[in-house]
């Protein structure tokens, strides 16, 4: 774990000294409000997940090309728009322990700069890998805004499935994640059936990721996450946790976290503690936890793929980032 956690901060190192080049270059072209918008999104903190499975992925297939980093670079960029963005549909104010991108700027901004960034991590997809690659990636891309019009939708249903939330959260974050798998093997020239399970595994992953960052919402430590706790259920999101404890509530329960749901917007306080306890009797957070653990099991099933090769590393690193996906507390 130490060693895997090393590594993520030696890549990320690595992969902030490629972006960073990068905006350099870009430098003269971009307007200086702009520069300092990016600056500021880019460069506080993030675990930079997606270019890493880019680079990782890669390797798998047998391209250890330094390439491999600018086209990780896309997937952080298109994330760190989306996050831009989110912040802004979400009305969260913090992001990484500072003041969302929105709120030290203003909405304009940030909503321009995410516009730049997807561009721009559009043109360098398809220029590392081609058009099946960016076929890949828009696909994940119009799936983050579906994800997102259904999560839009499941806020108004107040009886929403377990289908429904993996419908949104494949969305959302799943088929991104998918995506920095699939396009770090397409552009190592993988074949058909070691992309799909690369795809797969993507999949799983950041189903597993957003389980986690949906339980860390309630009961993570702020300091940690960067992020308020408790933002979910102030906008009246169903996630796992909730939509499990439902599952077992007794009518008295239930109607305590539904009441919690609603009063989150309309203002009204029911206590997140009170809320946290009654999730936690029904066993709502260890039961979610358990579909996260299943997801890193299937995730890591599509490994098997390369059992005959001779890429053990590269799997025991694709096997070690779900057990720290697991374990991450921000
Ligand atoms: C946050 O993503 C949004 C989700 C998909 C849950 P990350 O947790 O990867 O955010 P950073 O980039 O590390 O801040
Ligand atoms: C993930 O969902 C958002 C995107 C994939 C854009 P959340 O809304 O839960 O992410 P956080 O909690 O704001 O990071
Ligand atoms: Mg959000
Ligand atoms: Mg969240």
């Amino acid at each position: 774990m130490t060693d895997l956690l090393d590594l993520v901060k030696k890549e990320a190192a690595e992969i902030d000294c490629y972006m960073r080049a990068d905006l350099a270059s870009m430098g003269a072209e971009t307007d200086p409000l702009l520069q300092k918008v990016l600056d500021y999104g880019l460069f506080n903190g993030g675990k930079r997940v997606r270019p890493l499975l880019v680079v990782i992925c890669s390797r798998l297939c047998g391209n250890r090309s330094k390439d491999a980093y600018r086209l990780g670079m896309a997937f952080e960029y298109l994330h760190a728009a989306t996050l831009f963005h989110d912040d802004i549909i979400d009305g969260s104010a913090t992001r990484r322990g500072k003041p969302a991108v929105y709120k030290e700027f203003d909405i304009v901004a940030a909503i321009l700069a995410g516009d730049f960034l997807h561009a721009h991590s559009m043109a360098l997809v398809s220029e590392y890998a081609g058009s099946k690659g960016l076929a890949s990636f828009c696909r994940a891309t119009k799936g983050m805004v579906d994800g997102e019009f259904m999560q839009l939708q499941n806020a108004e249903k107040h009886n929403l499935s377990e289908i429904d939330y993996y419908n949104a959260i494949m969305g959302k974050t799943g088929l991104l994640i998918a995506a920095a798998c699939e396009v770090g093997a397409i552009f190592a020239g993988a074949d058909e059936k070691s992309v799909t399970a690369l795809r797969k595994y993507g999949e799983n992953l950041g189903c597993a990721f957003q389980i986690i960052d949906d339980i860390l919402d309630y009961l993570g430590d702020s300091a940690k996450t960067g992020k308020a706790v408790g933002n979910d259920l102030a906008e009246g999101k169903m996630t796992l946790p909730l939509i499990l404890a439902l599952q077992k509530a007794d009518s008295a329960d239930k109607m305590l976290l539904m009441q919690a749901l609603k009063a989150g917007t309309e203002n009204k306080d029911i206590g997140l503690k009170t809320v946290i306890k009654v999730i936690n009797r029904n066993n709502g957070f260890t039961d979610a936890r358990e579909h996260a653990e299943r997801a890193i099991q299937n995730a890591c099933n599509e490994l098997r793929t390369f059992d005959s090769l001779d890429v053990r590393g590269e799997c025991e690193l694709l096997q070690a980032l779900g057990y720290f996906i697991l374990k991450r507390d921000k």
